[in-house]
């Protein structure tokens, strides 16, 4: 497909996207995020064009059952760009192909929550490397068959980004790309509607800048200052970066803090309408110079605002391909505090299928804390409160609660919106078990971290490891007493990469090797089963008549169907009621396939069921 197709294909999204953000200014904003894609298609190298071909003949190439992700801080997993070719076999014996590196662009000197706050989006971090040596790592990667993500910070620049040194010295250009005040009097109206991401580290939504002499929007850190999308400069400014990172082979756009990015007087800021129009230009922009480049949606937001990142609302939109899965997340987690499905098989019946050409990323942990989004109607449904289900998951991983093995750390200690950190390993019980020398409770808590992942591998969408997860690593203790990191505990599950655990994966005596072992089985049967397909497939929970089990049902137009059993009891269960629409009464278990009765499960045992017969297999083997 040649530049001119590409640009007809996407021109009325585009257009109508534009269309809701500036209805004034249709044609100029549209004209100049045309202008920037076609100077980024014309720069494009060969190598990006053909993989561009490649994927425009194979639309679903992210769909597919041998997605599998990692995510890590490039600093702490790999040390630097030019060594992360040291990992590339690590990563293949995991079965990895996507990779998803954290705080990779140029940060604020100084504390930058995390990498969050960028101050050059087009080069990278000096401590880790150059540009040429991005641009070497992202080839070396695809070479090795794996592809990269990185983080888009599109809601928030940091202080000392270009643009907010031009606003402070007087540039009125860059003033208008923010959101500036002179007095309290907009910052007080806008805060009686307004939550806190961060009420410890930075209570408030604005902070006052000595040298503008104005409050400027910083919804997260104070040095992060929010953009202003009601500019359309802004918009035509960000598309520009995102061309540029799509050019430099970037696979994955992960769009930071997507939700926040419209802001409307009189509600949360959140989900409004034109933060998806946002994303769905941002979307056929990239697109008429770079289809090779997803945009992944990083809206960690309630179940009924969930399926809009994918795309969907009174009509189906393109908007982004991806969004993280914290739903099934969320409710995984809850599962294994509460050891009843109700909850989740209530919650996750009651979300929308993602559009034809869109998937989740589905994970267990990530770099952030777990904020516990129980959706109040959800959580009536079942006979709780929201808030009183939200307090309680906040006190069982905080290993406050009498029946918990978690050891979470509280994050973001507000009342009523306790949040939680911690390591996989720390939160499933690896930790207290440990502490008391108990081994029956260690057995469990391994059973557990395997539980949560088989869930995530198995339910569809590209499932993320989260750096450290494959070896149960710990937390990282040290973040407490280091002056940078002391007030955030997010920290506490953002450890280095152990390579003293590295080393004991292939010893299944220990912790890490029985996990390491547990999940690349995991990996291997889902890599090897056209089930696990996305195309065309649809995933949903089911009532498997027995409390302590989670059940849900995934169908595949050509490679069958696949269902889904999770033992969260601690106890043996059986499986009462099977799917409705069930062709073949026969099922035997993908993970054990001796096993000879599938509808009974171990304590804390998963299966993925599939009717017998050759095993489907991966329509696209490599
Ligand atoms: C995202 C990141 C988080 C960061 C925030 C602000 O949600 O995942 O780590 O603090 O955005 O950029
Ligand atoms: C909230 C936000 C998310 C952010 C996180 C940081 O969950 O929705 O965007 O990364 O807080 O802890």
């Amino acid at each position: 497909m040649n530049g001119a197709a590409l640009e007809r294909a996407w021109l009325p999204d585009l257009t109508a996207a534009i269309a809701g953000l500036y209805p004034d200014d249709v044609d100029t904003v549209v004209d100049r995020l045309v202008e920037r894609a076609r100077r980024a298609a014309d720069e494009r190298s060969a190598a990006l064009r053909a993989r561009d071909q490649e994927r425009l003949v194979d639309p679903g190439w992210y769909q597919s059952n041998e997605r599998v992700g990692y995510m890590a801080y490039l600093d702490r997993f790999a040390h630097s760009l030019r060594d992360v070719d040291r990992r590339i076999p690590y990563l293949r014996e995991l079965g990895i192909d996507t990779l998803h590196f954290l705080s990779v662009l140029r940060p604020r000197e100084g504390e930058s929550d995390g990498g969050y706050a960028v101050r050059d989006y087009l080069t990278p971090d000096p401590r880790v490397g150059t540009t040429a040596d991005l641009l070497r790592m992202i080839g070396q990667l695809h070479d090795n068959g794996i592809d990269v993500s990185l983080d888009f910070v599109l809601n928030h620049t940091s202080d000392d980004h270009e643009w907010a040194i031009a606003a402070r010295n007087g540039s009125s250009y860059h003033q208008a790309l923010y959101r500036l005040f002179p007095d309290r009097t907009a910052p007080d109206q806008w805060e009686t509607s307004l939550p806190e991401v961060f009420p410890d580290m930075a209570p408030g939504n604005f902070t006052w800048n000595d040298e503008l002499g104005r409050w400027v929007w910083t919804t997260f850190r104070e040095f992060q200052w929010d953009l202003d999308y009601s500019n359309p400069d802004v918009l035509v400014e960000m598309a520009g970066i995102a061309l540029a990172l799509a050019n430099y082979g970037v696979d994955i756009l992960r769009l930071d803090a997507i939700a926040f990015t419209w802001k409307r007087l009189g509600t949360n800021c959140q989900n409004q309408p034109e933060a998806h129009l946002i994303a769905q230009a941002l979307r056929a922009t990239v697109a008429m110079a770079a289809p090779a480049t997803i945009l992944l949606a990083e809206a960690i937001v309630g179940p009924a605002d969930l399926l809009g990142y994918l795309g969907r609302h009174d009509l189906e939109r393109r908007e982004c391909e991806l969004a993280y899965h914290n739903q099934l997340m969320v409710q995984s987690w809850s599962m294994i505090a509460t050891r009843r499905s109700d909850l989740a098989r209530r919650a996750l019946s009651q979300l929308p299928d993602p559009p034809a050409r869109s998937t989740w990323f589905t994970y267990v942990r990530c770099h952030d804390d777990i904020g516990w989004a129980i959706d109040d109607a959800d959580a009536a449904a079942v006979g709780v409160t929201g808030a009183g289900h939200r307090s309680f998951l906040a006190e069982f991983f905080r290993g406050d609660f009498p029946t918990s093995f978690a050891r979470g750390t509280p994050f973001g200690v507000t009342v009523g919106d306790e949040r939680t950190s911690g390591m996989a390993s720390t939160l499933a019980g690896i930790e207290a078990a440990r502490r008391a020398g108990d081994a029956a409770a260690l057995a469990r808590a391994i059973d557990r971290v395997v539980l949560l992942y088989a869930i995530a591998f198995g339910w569809g969408g590209i499932p993320i490891v989260y750096m450290g997860d494959e070896l149960c690593q710990g937390d990282d203790r040290s973040w407490a007493d280091d002056p940078d990191r002391h007030h955030d505990s997010r920290w506490a599950h953002r450890p280095m990469f152990d390579e003293q655990l590295a080393a004991l994966r292939t010893e299944t005596s220990t912790i890490t090797g029985q996990v390491w072992s547990r999940l690349r089985h995991l990996i291997d049967v889902r890599r090897a089963s056209g089930v696990f397909d996305d195309v065309g497939a649809v995933a949903r929970p089911f009532d498997a008549g027995n409390e302590h089990v989670f059940g849900w049902h995934r169908i595949h137009p050509r490679w069958g169907s696949m269902i889904g059993l999770a033992n969260v009891g601690e106890t043996a269960a059986t499986v009462v009621q099977r799917p409705a629409d069930l062709v073949h009464d026969v099922q035997h278990d993908l993970l054990a396939p001796d096993d000879r009765d599938p509808w009974l499960l171990r304590p804390l045992q998963v299966r993925w069921l599939a009717s017998p017969g050759p095993l489907p297999t991966s329509p696209r083997s490599r």
